[in-house]
């Protein structure tokens, strides 16, 4: 009988891939969704803020509770807080058998005898063998997120994600495009190229800034190839046969380049959607951020690109109640996105991280302030991306259909280009996976409403 590996997902895409590779390596598993039944059960946490930490915990607490009936299951703990806690996690709580950094997932096979001889297993790190193809096992048959760059070597002074996914590293075009081709050939329709900022690609390969060949990370240079920036990488996955959208997330403005603007344009398959974290309004607090860029600058950048790709949707994520955020500070905020007007935005309360300079920044903010500035940036980002949407009324969507509405079966479900929701009445099946028309009719701030044509 296979045994039965439970994973709980938290976090980012890059966890979501994580998750996918961590079942498609455990072969001698089944992939289950009831914790109560499995042998073993992997929660892939992540530590980007208090509260993505604070529901780990509760969850441990929730399957801890499992293993008092259940002596012989194991529980471990992956993802970005097993690698910025490693064995203080162990201490603190004795229902964990094993805490495992996302570099080092694919040893995971390697280490079950010993984990089910009753050794407790702690493994952190970044070892460079980490940057590798791995098999999968995907969740969803229609889209995927396939990861260009592992890590960041940027370091803005809130963020955990450096510490635990370790500087940068690129994975070589050849491993990115034959995982590509495969999910063209398994009939995959979108693919989302992932990293904390895909516009450092290629920025680590040895011999040459962009040198995408030579030998990184151990690996053998390949003749007959170019040197290979994002830029470069997407075009090349653009010519891929069989895929039909191509997304990429997340885009650090500091280094969007113009050839990259005047690019996509001519990329057909590259959707019109682009994060774009602004993170603050306000330059002082860009500034202590260390995120590198002006608001001038962003505002120029948000022009340059809508002005080459007028259909473009621009989307964000905001950072409110940063150490020593001053009323006007946040006024310029919202300044801002008056100004740019997102089509959606992420926004969050300021949540300090060990090891993060801005944790110890002076000047902290009360948890009011931050709570009473998240309340109103929101009521303008979502007034705006409600208009945003409310424009698309009467228009034609090109849709892919992902798969039913849960909440109302007559209904399914699909995004344009853009990244937008569309809702639509239908009763076949057979459309997920399709590209179908629509005709906007209706439009709430999440989601819109179509008709198909
Ligand atoms: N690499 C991506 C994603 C980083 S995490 C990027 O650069 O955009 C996703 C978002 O979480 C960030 O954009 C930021 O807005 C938010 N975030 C990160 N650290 C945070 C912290 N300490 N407190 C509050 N929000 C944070
Ligand atoms: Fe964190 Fe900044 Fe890197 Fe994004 S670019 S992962 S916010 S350090
Ligand atoms: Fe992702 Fe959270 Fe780690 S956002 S990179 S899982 S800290």
């Amino acid at each position: 009988m296979p045994k039965k590996v439970y994973i709980h997902t938290f976090g980012c895409q890059m966890n979501k891939y994580d998750s996918e590779t961590i079942a498609g390596i455990l072969q001698d598993y089944s992939l289950i969704d009831d914790p109560e039944k499995a042998n073993l059960i992997l929660i892939n946490t992540c530590a980007v803020r208090q509260h993505a930490e604070d529901k780990v915990y509760s969850l441990v607490g929730r399957l801890s509770i499992i293993k008092k009936d259940n002596p012989d299951l194991k529980i471990g703990l992956c993802g970005c807080l097993a690698e910025q806690y490693g064995e203080n996690l162990l201490k603190r709580f004795s229902a964990l058998d094993m805490v495992i950094g996302p570099d080092n997932i694919y040893k995971l096979p390697g280490l079950l005898d010993e984990l089910y001889k009753g050794r407790r297993i702690v493994l952190t790190g970044h070892p460079s063998e980490s940057v590798r193809s791995l098999p999968t096992k995907r969740v969803d048959k229609i889209k995927a997120y396939v990861p260009i760059v592992l890590g960041c070597n940027n370091r803005c002074s809130y963020c955990v994600v450096p510490w635990t996914r370790g500087n940068i590293r690129s994975r070589t075009p050849q491993q990115i495009l034959n995982e590509l081709k495969n999910l063209a050939n398994s009939g995959y329709q979108e693919v989302t190229l992932l990293g904390q900022n895909v516009n450092d690609y290629g920025c680590d390969f040895k011999d040459s800034p962009i040198a995408g060949l030579k030998s990184v990370a151990g690996l053998e240079p390949v003749a007959g190839l170019e040197p290979v920036d994002f830029c470069k990488l997407l075009i090349m996955v653009n010519e891929l046969d069989g895929l039909k959208r191509i997304r990429f997330i997340t885009s650090h403005p500091k280094n969007f380049k113009s050839e990259l603007i005047n690019t996509l344009p001519q990329l057909q398959k590259v959707c019109e959607y682009i994060h774009l974290p602004l993170q603050s309004g306000s330059n002082k607090i860009l500034k202590l951020m260390n995120r590198g860029y002006t608001i001038e600058f962003y505002q120029q950048l948000v022009e340059d690109i809508r002005q080459k790709i007028p259909t473009v949707s621009i989307t964000t994520d905001v950072i409110v109640g940063f150490p020593g955020e001053e009323e006007e500070d946040f006024n310029q905020t919202l300044k801002a996105v008056e100004e740019i007007r997102f089509d959606s935005a992420f926004t969050f309360k300021f949540s300090p991280r060990p090891n993060t300079p801005s944790a110890t920044y002076p000047d902290q903010l009360s948890s009011e302030v931050k709570q009473d500035r998240l309340e109103k940036l929101i009521a303008s980002t979502s007034r705006i991306t409600k208009e945003k949407n409310s424009r698309l009324i009467e228009g034609i969507e090109e849709i892919l259909v992902e798969g039913q509405n849960p909440k109302d079966t007559s209904f399914f479900m699909g995004r344009t280009r853009t990244d937008k929701i569309v809702f639509f009445k239908a009763n076949a099946d057979s459309l997920i996976g399709k590209m179908v028309k629509v005709k906007i009719i209706g439009c709430g701030t999440f989601s819109l409403k179509g008709e198909l044509l």
